[in-house]
């Protein structure tokens, strides 16, 4: 009896903070529903804001559209702005009702939450222009284009710029991050070449970044994200182009070890730095492989660089002289899109032989184990750039790398599944992967225990001095400067 009458109170109040749990969301829904309409009387005509109606609506479905389905959210309404004032305008509404919001550029953010939102979802499609001056040799690009629009725009002048490797990458969150490309054994990180950048701060002031204007945001900005505020436009330096050489092999479980060898013979001897390679350890359908991009950027790439990995049995092969952005479309980086995903990462010295059969025993171990769980795509891209890489800026140019002193080679692990069931089951084992690949680096003396990691790799509960190392306190400071009541916190993201 007393036991039924405490089990009944017991439902009684379970079911209560059921309810009011319940109204929160929904007295936060109406809250967010009613920023949505307050910001949709205060955006111009070049700017757009759209509702979730029942059934399709496009514009919004897209607005909230990641590349991998764990990204997306629900938002209450997306907003397109299409003017710096207005992104001024929804910043300074936001704020002011204290209301979730994200920014997506490209959508490619692995983080769930880092650019989606249940509140407002703004949406940057609309700044979308790409200006090429060649008296300053800039590119003055909007931060709402994938690289393959950026690219496509400074073909005809036949210049480039330091971006992705491969398709349908946003420009925006890949240079706000720091930015590895095919370029960077030549120029350095994306942040490297940046000449400015275009900012609505969160108080609505519209600041052109540069240098001399603003140093202090102007470092802040190679690395922090959405810290400061929203980039409409960033001015990056351009280079000549030619036709490049190169593309993609596959190649099968006989010839692993091969590709092994090859990549550790590319990362220890070629110095050319023009050339680049990325093999990437998959398991998919129940065997592992690797899908190898090879890069040369010449129209013929030099005798002997590629030879070893030329000389390997393969399943398909796509490699020959091309456009810069047909070489970035060759790599089928969609071909998982549309599950859920999670990255981690790991920072190496070098790729050493132990290290390779380390990165081939996780792809079989991690693959074998999550294929039963609900995972499609098991991978590991190995990422071989020469010891120079952060020499291209000068000490503390940038928020990452936080230390210049020695070049880090970025491993990205990237699991894709289906079941949001399994999202722990994947987060842990990309942990567990990673801390064994740190684990057998550090075993043969890699120092790189507090190495850091780059944070569009790592995951999200990542501690912050993990990527910003001794830079975490200025980026504080910038922050507190620039957004004293906290504004952009109310995005996702890694936040100071
Ligand atoms: C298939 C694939 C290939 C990749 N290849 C590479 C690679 O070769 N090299 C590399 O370095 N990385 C690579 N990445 C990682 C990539 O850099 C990140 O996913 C990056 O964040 C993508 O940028 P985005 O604009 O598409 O992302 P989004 O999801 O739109 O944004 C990512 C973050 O940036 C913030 N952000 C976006 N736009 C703005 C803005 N205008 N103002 C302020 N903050 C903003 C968002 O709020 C979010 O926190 C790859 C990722 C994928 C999925
Ligand atoms: C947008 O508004 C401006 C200024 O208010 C006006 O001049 C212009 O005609 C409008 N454009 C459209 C397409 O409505
Ligand atoms: C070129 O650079 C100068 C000086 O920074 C600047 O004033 C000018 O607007 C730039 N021109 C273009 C077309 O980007
Ligand atoms: C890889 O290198 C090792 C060590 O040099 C060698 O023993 C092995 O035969 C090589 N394997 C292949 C397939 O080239
Ligand atoms: C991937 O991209 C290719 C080339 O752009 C396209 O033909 C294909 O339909 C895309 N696949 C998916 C799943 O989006
Ligand atoms: C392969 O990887 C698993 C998981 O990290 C580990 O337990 C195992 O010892 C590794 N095997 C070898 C031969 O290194
Ligand atoms: C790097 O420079 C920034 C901006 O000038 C500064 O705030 C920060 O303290 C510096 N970091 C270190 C570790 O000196």
């Amino acid at each position: 009896m007393r036991r039924s009458l405490a089990t009944a109170s017991l439902l009684a109040s379970s079911l209560l903070s059921l309810v009011s749990a319940e109204s929160l969301l929904l007295e936060a829904r109406a809250q967010y529903t009613s920023t949505c309409s307050e910001i949709e009387q205060a955006i111009s005509n070049v700017s757009a804001l759209h509702w979730p109606y029942l059934g399709l609506n496009a514009a919004y479905q897209k607005d909230i559209g990641h590349w991998a389905v764990s990204s997306t959210a629900q938002a209450a309404c997306s907003v397109e702005p299409g003017s710096a004032e207005d992104v001024g305008k929804i910043l300074q509404i936001l704020g002011k009702n204290k209301t979730p919001f994200a920014v997506k550029g490209g959508g490619h953010a692995s983080n769930p939450g880092f650019s989606s939102t249940e509140g407002v979802q703004i949406a940057m499609y609309r700044f979308s222009d790409v200006k090429y001056s060649l008296d300053n040799q800039t590119a003055e690009v909007g931060s709402g284009l994938i690289w393959d629009e950026v690219y496509a725009a400074l073909e005809p002048y036949a210049v480039n710029v330091v971006g992705g490797r491969v398709t349908g990458v946003g420009m925006a969150g890949f240079t706000l991050g720091g930015g590895y490309s095919w370029k960077t054994n030549q120029y350095g990180l994306t942040v490297d070449t940046i000449a400015g950048f275009e900012l609505v701060l969160p108080d609505g002031t519209v600041a052109q970044v540069s240098q001399d204007s603003y140093p202090d945001l102007f470092w802040g900005l190679k690395g922090g994200f959405n810290n400061f505020g929203i980039v409409t436009k960033f001015i990056l330096k351009t280079h000549y182009q030619t036709q490049v050489w190169g593309g993609i092999i596959t190649i099968t479980q006989e010839n692993l070890e091969a590709v092994n060898n090859a990549t550790v013979k590319f990362s220890q001897t070629v110095t050319d730095p023009k050339a680049a390679v990325l093999p990437t350890y998959n398991f998919l359908l129940d065997a592992p492989g690797v899908s190898l991009l090879l890069f040369y950027d010449y129209p013929t790439a030099p005798a002997g660089i590629f030879d070893d990995f030329l000389a390997i049995p393969y399943f398909t092969k796509d490699v020959k002289t091309r456009t810069f952005l047909d070489l970035v479309g060759a790599a089928p980086s969609n071909a998982t899109s549309g599950t859920r995903c999670i990255f981690h990462t790991v920072s190496l010295e070098q790729y050493t032989p132990t290290i390779m059969d380390a990165v081939l025993n996780e792809t079989k171990f991690w693959g074998e184990y999550l294929s039963l769980r609900s995972g499609t795509f098991i991978s590991y891209d190995v990422e071989p750039f020469l010891p120079s890489i952060f020499s291209h800026g000068a000490s503390n140019s940038s928020a990452y790398p936080p230390s210049r002193a020695t070049g880090l080679l970025p491993l990205n692990i990237y699991y894709a599944y289906t079941a949001e069931v399994d999202d722990d089951t994947f987060y842990d084992a990309a942990r567990q992967s990673a801390a064994r690949l740190a684990a057998v680096a550090q075993g043969e003396g890699q120092d790189i225990a507090d190495a850091p990691l780059y944070g569009n790799y790592a995951m999200f509960d990542t501690p912050l001095e993990r990527i910003y190392g001794a830079n975490v306190d200025g980026l504080r400071a910038v922050r507190e400067r620039y957004d004293p009541e906290g504004v952009m916190a109310l995005a996702g993201g890694f936040k100071f």
